[in-house]
C-alpha cells in the first residue's frame, strides 16, 4: 500500500488477533462510512469523490461491478441493492474473468472496481482495460491514494480504517454500506420516493447498534463454532439477498478454518446438491424474514427429511433448524449488510478451535498484486 495509516491503528488494543480485532471494529467502522454523507433534507447522500452530476448519473444504463475474492462478494450485494433501490440493471463479475474475456465495453454502463487493498493486480489491470476502451470507472477502495483509488475516475472510499488479517471482515461490511450509499444516492436521482430514502436512511442509522448487539452474542457463537468445528465440508445456503451472504461466509470459513465449504442458491439444491445431504454434512442457511422467507423455509425442510443438521442465521427462530442465530432485523435491502456478521464469528471461532494460524491463513497475502 502506498499511504501509511496511523501506528495506533495497529495497535492489538487487548485482542490476540487482528481479525478478533477488526471484526468488532465493525460498528465504528460503519458509523465512519455513514458520517457526513447523509442528506435528510433531500433524503439523499453527499459522495463527494462521485463527481457525477445528476444528469450523468441518469444516463447510467447499467452498472457492473469488478473485484475479487470477498470484494466480489461485496459487489454481488452491491448489484441487488442498485437494482432494487435505484433500478438500473446491475451485476457483479469477479475482475479476473472479466479482463480475458474480451468483454464488450459500454458507454453508457459506470463501471465499479471494489477492492479493499486498492492494489488487487487482476482489478487494477481491468481498471486500466475498461479506461483504454474509454469506459467510466469508479472506486470503492479503503485504502486512501492506492493504485486503484488513483487509476478510477472518481469513486467512494469505504473509510473501514486499516485492515491487517489476510481474512476480510470489516471491509467488506463497509463496503456494503457503501453499495448501499451508491444506490441510494442513483435511486434519488431517479424514481425512489422520498418515503424509501427516508426508510433506508433510517436503516442505515441503526447498522452500528445491531452490530453490535449481535457481537454481543460472541459466546453463544463460539459454542456452536465448537460443535461444528469437526465437520469436513459444509454447505452454505441463501436465495437472492441471502446468496451473496452465504458465498461470502463460505470463503470466510474455508478461508481461515481449512474446512471445505461450498455456498449455493437454495433454489438449486434439487438441482444437485441435494445429492450431498447427509448428518455429516452440515448446512448454515441465510433466512432473512422478505418475501422468500416460506421458500426458504421449504428448502430446510428438503434438507431435514434428509437428515442434514441445519444452522440458520435468522430474524426469528427457525423450527426446522437444529439451531438458529437470532439477528436484528433492518430493511430488507440492507439486510444482507448484518447477515455475514455472525458467521465471521463462526469461522473465527472454528479456526480458533482447530488451531489456525489466523491472521495469516497458509497459502493466502493480504493482497495479490501479482496475477
Ligand atoms: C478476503 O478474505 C480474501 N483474503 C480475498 O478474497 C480478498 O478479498 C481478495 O484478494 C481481494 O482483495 P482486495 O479487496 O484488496 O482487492
Amino acid at each position: 500500500t502506498t499511504v501509511e495509516w496511523e501506528a495506533a491503528s495497529y495497535d492489538m488494543g487487548g485482542h490476540d488477533t487482528y481479525m478478533h480485532k477488526e471484526i468488532h471494529e465493525q460498528a465504528d467502522a460503519v458509523d465512519r462510512v455513514l458520517r457526513g454523507r447523509i442528506d435528510d433534507r433531500f433524503s439523499t447522500v453527499h459522495l463527494g469523490g462521485l463527481n457525477l452530476d445528476a444528469r450523468e448519473a441518469r444516463q447510467i444504463r447499467r452498472v457492473k461491478i469488478l473485484g475479487c475474492g470477498t470484494s466480489y462478494h461485496a459487489g454481488m450485494i452491491g448489484a441487488q441493492m442498485i437494482e432494487e433501490l435505484a433500478r438500473i440493471p446491475a451485476d457483479a463479475e469477479p475482475a479476473s474473468e472479466f479482463r480475458y474475456r474480451n468483454a464488450v465495453v459500454d458507454p453508457d454502463t459506470l463501471y465499479v472496481a471494489v477492492s479493499q487493498s486498492g492494489e488487487t493486480y487482476d482489478v487494477l489491470a481491468a481498471v486500466q482495460e475498461l479506461k483504454r476502451k474509454g469506459a467510466r470507472v469508479f472506486g470503492i477502495v479503503n485504502v486512501v491514494g492506492s493504485a486503484i483509488a488513483r487509476e478510477a475516475d472518481a469513486g467512494i472510499y469505504v473509510h473501514a480504517g486499516p485492515e491487517v488479517c489476510v481474512v476480510s471482515t470489516k471491509c467488506f461490511t463497509n463496503t456494503t454500506v457503501a453499495f448501499a450509499l451508491l444506490a441510494l444516492h442513483l435511486g434519488r436521482t431517479r424514481d425512489l420516493s422520498v418515503r424509501d430514502g427516508k426508510r433506508i436512511i433510517e436503516g442505515l442509522r441503526k447498522l452500528p447498534a445491531q452490530i453490535t448487539e449481535i457481537l454481543d452474542r460472541e459466546e453463544e457463537i463460539k459454542k456452536l463454532a465448537e460443535q461444528y468445528a469437526g465437520a469436513r465440508s459444509m454447505l452454505f445456503i441463501g436465495r437472492v439477498r441471502g446468496y451473496p451472504v452465504a458465498r461470502e461466509a463460505s470463503l470466510k470459513l474455508k478461508e481461515v478454518s481449512y474446512i471445505h465449504a461450498e455456498a449455493y442458491p437454495a433454489s438449486e439444491l434439487k438441482h444437485g446438491p441435494l445429492a450431498l445431504i447427509e448428518p455429516a454434512l452440515p448446512t448454515v442457511a441465510i433466512v432473512p424474514d422478505d418475501d422468500l422467507l416460506e421458500k426458504n423455509r421449504a428448502a430446510m425442510e428438503e434438507i431435514k427429511a434428509r437428515s442434514g443438521r441445519i444452522l440458520a442465521v435468522a430474524h426469528q427462530n427457525q423450527e426446522k433448524a437444529d439451531q438458529t442465530i437470532v439477528i436484528p432485523k433492518n430493511e430488507d435491502e440492507l439486510d444482507p449488510i448484518l447477515m455475514g456478521i455472525p458467521l465471521q464469528l463462526l469461522a473465527y471461532h472454528t479456526a480458533l478451535t482447530l488451531g489456525r494460524d489466523i491472521d495469516k491463513p497458509r497459502n493466502l497475502a493480504k493482497s495479490v498484486t501479482v496475477e
